[in-house]
């Protein structure tokens, strides 16, 4: 009993750190940056090299087919516009997919030209 309630709290105390706990107002400057990225032309090599150097292939695999790290990126997804996956790319997403703000618009617009060209999303 003691301990079922102590992992309770942790996976509570885990859960707010998550990225979902962003305020609205933050939520609303990245989706106008994802707006921003998505109306960018996105290169397929670049975005594959991105894809390599920020570790999304560690996580998700080289071909998208997911590790146990992250979700895969070749099927369905739980994302279903564009302008969706950029904002996860941007801010992240619950508590493993870090948030990658810090890359440059165009660097997230090559991203998502990678991820449609080779996964199809
Ligand atoms: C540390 C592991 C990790 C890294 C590194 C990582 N991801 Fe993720 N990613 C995840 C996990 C886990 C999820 C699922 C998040 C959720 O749904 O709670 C995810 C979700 C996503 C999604 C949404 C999938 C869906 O079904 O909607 C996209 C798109 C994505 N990642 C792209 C990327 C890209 C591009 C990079 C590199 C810039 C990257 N990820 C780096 C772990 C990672």
């Amino acid at each position: 009993m003691r301990i079922s309630l102590s992992s309770l709290a942790l996976s509570l105390a885990l859960a707010g750190c998550g990225g979902g706990s962003d305020t609205p107002a933050t939520d609303a400057g990245v989706q106008t940056r994802a707006d921003r990225v998505a109306a960018l032309t996105g290169d397929v090599a670049a975005g594959q090299l991105q894809y390599e150097n920020n570790g999304c292939s560690g996580c998700h695999g080289a071909n998208g087919q997911g590790t146990y790290a992250g979700v895969a990126l070749n099927g369905p997804m739980k994302s279903d516009s564009k302008v969706e996956i950029i904002n996860v790319v941007l801010g992240g997403k619950g508590t493993n997919m870090p948030a990658f703000g810090s890359l440059e618009d165009q660097a997230v617009a090559d991203l998502y030209a990678y991820m449609k060209a080779t996964f199809g999303k």
